[in-house]
């Protein structure tokens, strides 16, 4: 079997984990009010805000929501930019930082080509990378073990 059993009930809001599922890491992130609260904001700033994009390869149908999640604080997605792969990097924190857009919220910043993606994993518009991050499948066993693959 490839599916991975995470335990995620260390896991703090504003914390992720990495767990590897057929060699890809699959990126465990549990958010915070406010970072899910910015999420209804940025739809304007993003290239598929609805994940309609490619939605069997990225998106399974529990998934394809705002948060692109089952349940809202925490998101599973597979760490490889749509760009060219490379594995984008945490930028949680929020404010001015160097090379990040003045609005920026938090989410993940690709090192290679500057790509950028919210807390869900949704790029933003006008960056090289085409797509969202991949959400694979996953399903919940309890509340706090969930299943990958
Ligand atoms: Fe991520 Fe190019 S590989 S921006």
């Amino acid at each position: 079997g490839a599916a991975v059993e995470v335990d995620i009930s260390a896991l703090k809001p504003g914390e992720k984990v990495t767990v590897e599922w057929r060699g890809k890491p699959v990126w465990i992130v549990k958010r915070t009010p406010e970072q899910l609260a910015e999420l209804s904001k940025l739809d304007g700033q993003l290239a598929d805000p609805k994940s309609e994009r490619k939605p069997s390869e990225l998106t399974p149908e529990y998934a394809r929501n705002e948060a692109r999640s089952i349940k809202p604080e925490i998101l599973v997605a597979v760490g490889i930019c749509s760009h060219l792969g490379c594995s984008p990097s945490d930028k949680f924190q929020t404010g001015a930082q160097p090379s990040l857009p003045d609005d920026w919220k938090g989410g993940f910043l690709c090192p290679c080509h500057g790509s950028t993606f919210d807390m869900a994993g949704r790029v933003f518009k006008n960056k090289p990378a085409p797509d969202n991050l991949e959400v694979p499948p996953h399903m919940y066993l309890s509340d706090t073990r969930l299943l990958i693959g």
